[in-house]
């Protein structure tokens, strides 16, 4: 078992703070202190590695456990304790740097490992924070200002990245849970997705459901686009007979 605390902070929420399993990061190396009335109060971050959630030092496909707590405060000034003790987001950039933290704990995660993150709904609501993420998580603290989630890995299969690494193809992130339904007689396949859009796919005249080097089934619909006048192949990765993933030929 491989665990990766990304931002450790104080390990605050950690029962043992050298748990073997779990590599600590963190962006600073430091111990602070504080006065809290009368009280002297140390804070002490010390990670076994320092470095940025934007660009993780670690290869692809190495953990089983990524933890992700990111700091959660867009305004605060520079100089106060929770600043000190939590960090703070940059308010021009933090949604671009959370996405690019949470792709990074993501390309870190094994395809069968979990993410768990966490935030606190202080100044930012956690429904625009999924969002940036672009991924919702399987299950998760609802009610609470300070929310812990669960997001499994849905990075694409095998066949979504060689269709992206051949240059002609486009990938859409897949997110979005959707579902496919298919009309045998017409040729056409709808794909419905969560968020509400669908996507067409008419006078398919081959489906091919296969699977990939590392056993990750999915599907391939070739199919003539009337708009272009053209025949093109479209690939969806499946999850569970959902297709989370989908890469298709440019126009
Ligand atoms: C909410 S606190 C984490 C608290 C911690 N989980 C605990 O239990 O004590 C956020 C932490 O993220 C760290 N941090 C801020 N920006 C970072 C970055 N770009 N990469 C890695 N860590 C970062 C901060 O130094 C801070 O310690």
């Amino acid at each position: 078992m491989k665990i990766l605390d990304v931002c450790c902070g104080s390990k605050m929420f950690w029962y043992d703070k050298e748990e073997p399993h779990t590599t600590f990061m963190d962006i600073r190396d430091e111990v602070l202190t504080y006065t809290d009335r009368n009280d002297v109060r140390k804070v002490e971050v010390n990670p076994d590695i320092v470095a940025d959630f934007r660009n993780i030092p670690f290869a692809n496909d190495n953990f089983d456990l990524v933890v992700f707590d990111p700091p959660h405060l867009i305004h605060a000034g520079a100089n106060s304790w929770l600043v000190k003790k939590y960090g703070k987001l940059n308010k021009d950039t933090w949604e671009q740097d959370l996405k690019k933290g949470f792709d990074e704990c993501m390309r870190v995660l094994k395809s069968s490992g979990v993410l768990l993150f966490k935030w606190n709904e202080d100044q930012i609501k956690i429904k625009d924070v999924f969002a940036v993420f672009e991924q919702q998580p399987i299950l998760g603290d609802k009610r609470s200002k300070i929310r812990w989630s669960v997001f499994v890995n849905e990075k694409a299969c095998d066949c979504i990245k060689k269709a992206c690494e051949l240059t002609k193809f486009n990938a859409l992130n897949g997110g979005n849970k959707m579902s496919r339904k298919k009309d045998r007689k017409r040729k056409n396949f709808t794909i419905f997705l969560a968020n509400g859009k669908t996507l067409h796919f008419t006078n398919v005249s081959k489906k091919e459901d296969l699977i990939d080097e590392k056993g990750y089934p999915y599907l391939v619909l070739h199919y003539f686009d009337k708009r272009i006048n053209k025949q093109r192949t479209a690939y969806f990765e499946m999850i569970n007979g959902n297709v989370i993933g989908y890469a298709e030929d440019k126009q």
